[in-house]
C-alpha cells in the first residue's frame, strides 16, 4: 500500500471521508460565464488579504499628527491623522501607493464582477425554484459590497472623498421619522466630526466584511446543496471513461438530454479546481497590472477634509452614480408633508426610489416564479418578456447614471444642468419601456412557437421529475 494511501485511510478512518468524496467529485458545468461569480470571490478574498496590509498604517482618527514625510506640500504641518497617515501610506511605505491601488482595483472589480454576475443569473433565468433563496442572499450581497465600498471611500478623509460621502450623511439625515438615529448610528453624530471616521472604519473593516463573509457561506451552501444550473443539453450524454467515474466523474451512466437531475461538468477537484486556480490568478494578474499602471485617487492634490470648502466637482464612484442621478433629476418640489413629516425630494431620490429598485430585485423570482424545480439555464432569446425586463433595467440604471453627471453633460452641449434635468427624467421613464418593446419585439418576431426548449418560459407545461439528491 503506497505512503499516500496510508496517509489517507488515516484519516478516512477518523473523518469518514465518504462525505468528502462526494463533494469533490460534485460537476461543474463548463461555462465561461459561471466564472464571474468566482472573480467577485477572488476579488473579495483580495480586499481582505490588503485591507489587512493597510491597517497596519492606517490611523482612523481625525485628531491632528505633525506630518513628517514625502510630500513636501505638507511637510511639517499638523494634518488629521486619518489623512496623514494615507499620505505616509501612500508615498512613504514600501509597497503601499502599490497596495492600496490594488486594494481600490479589487474593490472596482468585485463590484463589477457582482453586477455581471447578478445579470448571467437574471438573463439564464437561474434565480427560478428552487435557487429564489441564493439569489435573495447574492442581492443582499451586493447591498453589502456597495456598502462597503462607500465606507471606504471616506477613510483617507480627505476633501473630496469627505465631501461626496457626506451626501451619504444627509440622505440618511432626510428618512422621516429614524433619519437622526439612523445618521447617528452609521456616522457617530454630525458629519465630519471625531466619531465619524472611527465608525465608518468600524463598518468598513469589521462589520460590513463579516457579514459578508457570512452571506458567501450561505450563498456558497445553497450552491453546492442545490447544485448549479446547466445548459440545455443537445443530445444525451454517454458514459466517461471509467477512470473518469472512479475519480468522482458523475456521469456513471448515459444521461439523457431532459434529465435536469444531473449535472454534467467537470468533477469538482481536480479539473474544476484548476479552472478556479487559473481564474485565481488571472483575477491577480489583473489587479496588479491595475494597481502598477492605473493611479487611485490623488489625495494630495485634493487636500485633508475642509469643512469651509466645498471642491469644485464632487463625485461618487461610478456605483453609485445611477442612486446620484436619481437625487440630481428629482425636483425638490416633489417633496411634501404628511402633518408634521416632512418627504423630502432627497428622501425620495436617496432613499425610496433606491429601496423601489432593490425591493423589485429581491422580489424577482417571485413574480416570475416556478412551481416546478428548473435546473436547465434558460436561452435569454426564448423568453421575450424577462429578457425584455431585463435590458429595460440595465437601460435605466444606464441612463440614471448619465443623470447622475448631469453637469459634465450639460458643459458637453453647452447649457445649464437645469435644461438637461427634465429630458434625462423623462429618458429614464421613456428609455426602458422602449427598451423592453424593442426586446420583447425583436425576440417573439424571430421566436418559432414550438422551438421552446425544456427550461424556457414553456418548461411549466412539462415539469421533470428531479429526485431528492444525486
Ligand atoms: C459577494 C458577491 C457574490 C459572490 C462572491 C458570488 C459567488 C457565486 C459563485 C462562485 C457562484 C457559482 C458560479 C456561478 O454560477 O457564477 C454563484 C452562483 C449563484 N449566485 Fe452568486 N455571488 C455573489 C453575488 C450574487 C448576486 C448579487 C446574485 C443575484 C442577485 C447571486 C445569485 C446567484 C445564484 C442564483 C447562483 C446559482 C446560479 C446557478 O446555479 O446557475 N449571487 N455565486
Amino acid at each position: 500500500m503506497s505512503r499516500t494511501r496510508r496517509l489517507y485511510d488515516w484519516f478516512d478512518d477518523r473523518l469518514d471521508l465518504g462525505d468528502a468524496e462526494d463533494f469533490l467529485g460534485k460537476a461543474f458545468p463548463a461555462e465561461d460565464s459561471f466564472l464571474l461569480g468566482e472573480v467577485a470571490l477572488f476579488s473579495f478574498v483580495m480586499l481582505g488579504l490588503t485591507g489587512i496590509f493597510l491597517a497596519f498604517f492606517y490611523e482612523p482618527s481625525t485628531a491632528e499628527m505633525t506630518y513628517e514625510g514625502s510630500v513636501a506640500k505638507f511637510q511639517g504641518e499638523d494634518l488629521p491623522a486619518a489623512f496623514g497617515s494615507v499620505l505616509q501610506l501612500t508615498y512613504d511605505v514600501p509597497f503601499g501607493m502599490f497596495i492600496r491601488r490594488f486594494h481600490h482595483w479589487a474593490a472596482h472589480l468585485f463590484v463589477a464582477a457582482i453586477g455581471l454576475h447578478m445579470l448571467r443569473v437574471f438573463f439564464h433565468g437561474a434565480y427560478r425554484n428552487p435557487r429564489e433563496i441564493n439569489w435573495v442572499v447574492g442581492t443582499v450581497l451586493a447591498i453589502l459590497a456597495m456598502g462597503a465600498a462607500y465606507t471606504g471611500y471616506a477613510l483617507p478623509f480627505d476633501e473630496f472623498a469627505s465631501t461626496a460621502t457626506g451626501i451619504g450623511y444627509n440622505i440618511a439625515g432626510s428618512i422621516p421619522i429614524l433619519g437622526d438615529a439612523i445618521a447617528a448610528i452609521v456616522f457617530g453624530g454630525d458629519f465630519p466630526s471625531s466619531a465619524t471616521i472611527p465608525r465608518l472604519y468600524f463598518l468598513h473593516v469589521f462589520f460590513i466584511p463579516a457579514l459578508i463573509a457570512v452571506g458567501l457561506a450561505a450563498h456558497m451552501g445553497l450552491l453546492v446543496r442545490q447544485k448549479h444550473t446547466e445548459a440545455q443539453r443537445e443530445e444525451d450524454v454517454e458514459p466517461v471513461d471509467s477512470s473518469a467515474a472512479a475519480d468522482g466523474g458523475v456521469n456513471h451512466d448515459t444521461v439523457d438530454r431532459e434529465d435536469d437531475s444531473v449535472v454534467v461538468g467537470l468533477p469538482a477537484v481536480p479539473n474544476q479546481a484548476a479552472v478556479s486556480a487559473v481564474v485565481f490568478f488571472l483575477t491577480l494578474a489583473t489587479l496588479s497590472a491595475l494597481a502598477g499602471f492605473l493611479p487611485v485617487h490623488n489625495i494630495a492634490e485634493y487636500g485633508p477634509n475642509n469643512p469651509a470648502g466645498t471642491p469644485a466637482l464632487i463625485m461618487p464612484d461610478w456605483f453609485f452614480m445611477w442612486l446620484y442621478g436619481f437625487l440630481k433629476v428629482l425636483p425638490s418640489s416633489l417633496g411634501f408633508h404628511i402633518g408634521p413629516i416632512e418627504i423630502s425630494a432627497e428622501f425620495l431620490g436617496g432613499v425610496a426610489l433606491p429601496a423601489l429598485v432593490f425591493l423589485a430585485v429581491f422580489a424577482w423570482p417571485f413574480i416570475d416564479r416556478r412551481r416546478e424545480s428548473v435546473h436547465f439555464t434558460a436561452d435569454p432569446f426564448e423568453r421575450p418578456v424577462q429578457t425584455g425586463v431585463g435590458v429595460a433595467g440595465v437601460v435605466f440604471v444606464m441612463i440614471a447614471s448619465i443623470a447622475g453627471m448631469n453637469n459634465l453633460l450639460a458643459e458637453a452641449l453647452g447649457t445649464t444642468t437645469g435644461a438637461v434635468n427634465l429630458p434625462l427624467l423623462a429618458a429614464m421613464i421613456v428609455g426602458p419601456i422602449a427598451a423592453f418593446g424593442i426586446v420583447h419585439w425583436a425576440i417573439t418576431r424571430e421566436r418559432e412557437p414550438d422551438e421552446s426548449p425544456a427550461g424556457s418560459d414553456d418548461d411549466t407545461a412539462q415539469p421533470v421529475e428531479v429526485p431528492d439528491d444525486e
